[in-house]
């Protein structure tokens, strides 16, 4: 943040600079923009056909030398006399990708030649075997080397350092600028084909030499220790030189460049320079562009900045002050909102965070496919609205929904206090996952949150058949053939699960509600396993059974066994309902027929089976009933071993086998003693409106 303001701020006060913006004179002072008006002499690679200064291109071991043609003199008469001030902007693209060429140099020689002394490569265009580390050369270099020569003891490629006679650095440093945003020197890269400032400053009085560099546009960085009005600068380098002992009086100033097996475009955008202290101050605006031909084939190497253009900071040379702070204002607003937008971003995010929390464990990740995000079902349903509500029931609310893919879905949220037990339930659900079955509804996978389980289902068009068969207002109605259909269909389901897949699943709850219709009014067996769950989780620490009265089988409510039998009794009672279109108890039913398998046993002593069938039922035949029923009541024996098997149970619904005629005595067929009192009892202390008394599950203490 205060970076971007602070740079803002920067820009305003290049744009009211620029106004007052004269042109330096030749001489000892002058500023130069576009090099093609500077007064120069080039060699070798160097050129200024673009305005910026080339010292180097893409030339193998090649070397550039420009320099101020005027010379400047230094007189020996004060130690002041010395001093000098120099600015410039510079760029180094790398022509290779993990490679920048050799570097370049501000030097201050005796002469403007170099072209004969000052070799390619490490050389840097300014010294060679015969002139190296020798005084009688005069010259002072400041060396931008992007090149580690451990013949001159480098510190790295990229590095600054000052050179006096010899290539090898009488003091270098890894190139960084000191940040005064973050209070710390930071990196820079100097071959990043970005434009970087440097200040090469030395005071006679003081016989000190100090370089200082910087990003443009970062101000030349200052002290923030000191609260002087003037604040001394933070130079990169500092070292005490008496340059009274090392120039002659005429030198020459200006840049040397070298290229070897590797090479790199070397610009200078921009230079100022003054004989004296206070050298003015480069107008960032003025400095034009590199060629775009320079641009570096492939991202430079580490340490690696930000890609990016050639002076992506600077605004074009046009913009005056007014356009800057309009820029100004602009960029402050933009912040703002920036600003505004992550913090409600972050608002959202946690909102967003715990509304769709979920619970994944560790050993869930085996069951990643059938995992479904809470949040996934959360848009599906349209955050579970009531309008998307199917129904309700003693396990939880069902949920239609649709995935983004289309899909049509039923969540099922089954609300719990149990973690225990968790593990190996999802480890059912996941097994029951891979159940295929025409008459099953498709678990599709779940989803857990704290004190949550989704389940996720095939969506199911028709509902389930308890609307059909217990619909009083006969909006909806099922055919005997309908009928007939949807028991064959649940009782193959049933057989796969019993015997035909890879190990045995039990129900545990079969009944009209659990079986949907599909969309050809197939009968579909859903919720298996939901029982089991409550069985666990609910009641881990007793032998408590829950069912649904009527459907249970006489061994399962005394003695809590779940088995086939089990399964097949609860059929038994299914097929009942079916026919007889009443639920297996019935509170408001005449007292001789509240329970509906006593009733039809009693209609069987006297002959009298199709008294209890479904008066909805017109177009029914009167074989395939006496056999559905006495099969319902072969399905109800007590002795859980006198029960059909589902095997055998698909052979008598398909006709082939005549159903054996059985006992019918209340005690062979398992009826429950259960009194009407009871009955009725039960049925009115039940609370919720949306219960009916099929929904109340009985338990039966185990202690
Ligand atoms: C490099 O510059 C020299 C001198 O201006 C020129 O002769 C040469 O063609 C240039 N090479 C490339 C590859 O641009
Ligand atoms: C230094 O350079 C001068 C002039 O080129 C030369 O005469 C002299 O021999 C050199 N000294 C050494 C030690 O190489
Ligand atoms: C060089 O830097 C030092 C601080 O390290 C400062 O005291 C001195 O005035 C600077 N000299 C010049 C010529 O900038
Ligand atoms: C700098 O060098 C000159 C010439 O050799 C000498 O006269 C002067 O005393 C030196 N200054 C310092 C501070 O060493």
């Amino acid at each position: 943040m205060a970076g971007v303001l602070g740079s803002v701020g920067f820009w305003i006060m290049i744009g009211i600079h620029v106004t007052f913006l004269v042109f330096a004179q030749e001489g000892d002072q002058f500023v130069h923009y576009d090099f093609r008006k500077a007064n120069l002499e080039l060699d070798g690679m160097a050129n200024t056909d673009g305005g910026p200064l080339q010292l180097t291109n893409n030339t193998n071991t090649s070397t550039g030398h420009a320099f101020h043609k005027n010379p400047i003199k230094f007189t020996t008469s004060t130690l002041s006399s010395f001093s000098f001030s120099t600015e410039f902007v510079f760029a180094i693209f790398p022509l290779q990708s993990h490679a920048y060429g050799h570097g370049m140099a501000f030097v201050v020689s005796p002469t403007k030649d170099l072209s004969s002394n000052g070799t390619a490569n490490s050389g840097l265009g300014i010294f060679n075997r015969t002139n190296d580390n020798n005084s009688t050369n005069h010259i002072l270099a400041v060396e931008l080397d992007t090149h580690e020569s451990s013949e001159q003891l480098d510190k790295s490629n990229n590095h600054v350092g000052i050179d006096i006679y010899s290539i090898v650095s009488v003091k270098s440093e890894e190139a960084s600028y000191f940040n005064a945003t973050e209070g710390k020197n930071t990196s820079l890269l100097l071959a990043s084909g970005k434009s970087i400032l440097i200040w090469i400053d030395y005071d006679g009085t003081e016989q000190l030499l100090n370089v200082t560099l910087a990003p443009v546009p970062t101000p030349k960085p200052v002290s923030p220790l000191l609260s002087k009005s003037i604040k001394p600068s933070v130079p990169l380098l500092s070292r005490s030189i008496n340059l009274s002992e090392i120039f002659n009086e005429t030198m020459y100033v200006g840049f040397s460049g070298s290229t070897g097996t590797i090479k790199s475009d070397q610009y200078i955008l921009g230079w100022s320079f003054k004989k004296g202290r206070g050298a003015e101050s480069l107008d960032i605006s003025m400095i034009s562009d590199p060629p775009p031909s320079s641009l570096p084939p492939t991202a430079p190497p580490t340490p690696s900045p930000p890609p990016s253009s050639p002076r992506p900071q600077s605004p074009p040379p046009s913009s005056g002050g007014k356009k800057s702070s309009l820029g100004a204002v602009l960029g402050t607003s933009i912040a703002t909102v920036a600003l505004i937008l992550i913090i409600l971003g972050g608002i959202v995010y946690l909102y967003k965070k715990k509304k769709y929390s979920e619970v994944l464990e560790q050993w869930e990740k085996e069951y990643n496919p059938q995992r479904y995000s809470f949040r996934n079902l959360y848009k599906a349903t349209k955050g579970f609205r009531e309008n998307h509500l199917l129904g309700a029931g003693g396990f939880g609310k069902v949920y239609k929904g649709i995935l983004p893919s289309g899909t049509q879905i039923a969540v099922k949220r089954v609300y719990h206090d149990a973690e225990q037990g968790m593990k190996q339930y999802v480890a059912e659900i996941a097994s029951m996952g891979r159940l295929r079955h025409k008459n099953l509804v498709q678990l599709l996978g779940y989803c857990r949150r704290k004190g949550e389980l989704l389940l996720v289902y095939d969506y199911m068009p028709n509902g389930s058949l308890d609307d059909y068969l217990f619909n009083k207002n006969k909006l909806k109605d099922l055919t005997w053939s309908q009928r007939v259909n949807i028991i064959k269909g649940v009782a193959s389901a049933l057989l796969y699960l019993h015997e035909e897949w890879e190990q045995v699943v039990l129900h545990r709850d079969i009944k009209a509600s659990n079986i949907l219709l599909d969309a050809d009014l197939n009968g579909r067996l859903g919720d298996f396993g939901l029982a089991r769950f409550h069985d666990r989780g609910v009641n881990l620490e007793a032998t408590r059974v829950v069912g649904t009265i009527g459907y249970m089988a006489p061994e399962l409510t005394a003695m809590g066994v779940t088995t086939t039998w089990t399964d097949v009794y609860a059929f038994g009672a299914f097929i009942l309902e079916v026919v007889c279109g009443r639920r297996p108890v019935d509170p408001d039913a005449p007292r001789e027929q509240v329970i509906l398998v006593k009733w039809v046993a009693s209609c069987g002593r006297r002959d009298a089976l199709t008294d209890t069938v479904d008066s909805k039922l017109i177009d029914f035949k009167v074989g395939e009933v006496k056999q559905l029923l006495k099969l319902g009541m072969l399905c109800s024996q007590s002795n859980p071993e006198n029960r059909p098997s589902m095997r055998q149970i698909l052979q008598y619904l398909e006709g082939n086998v005549s159903v054996p005629g059985i006992s019918l005595d209340n005690v062979s067929l398992g009826i429950p003693n259960i009194s009407h009192e009871k009955v009725t009892q039960m049925t009115t202390t039940s609370t919720s409106a949306n219960f009916s008394f099929e929904d109340v599950t009985i338990l039966f203490g185990g202690r």
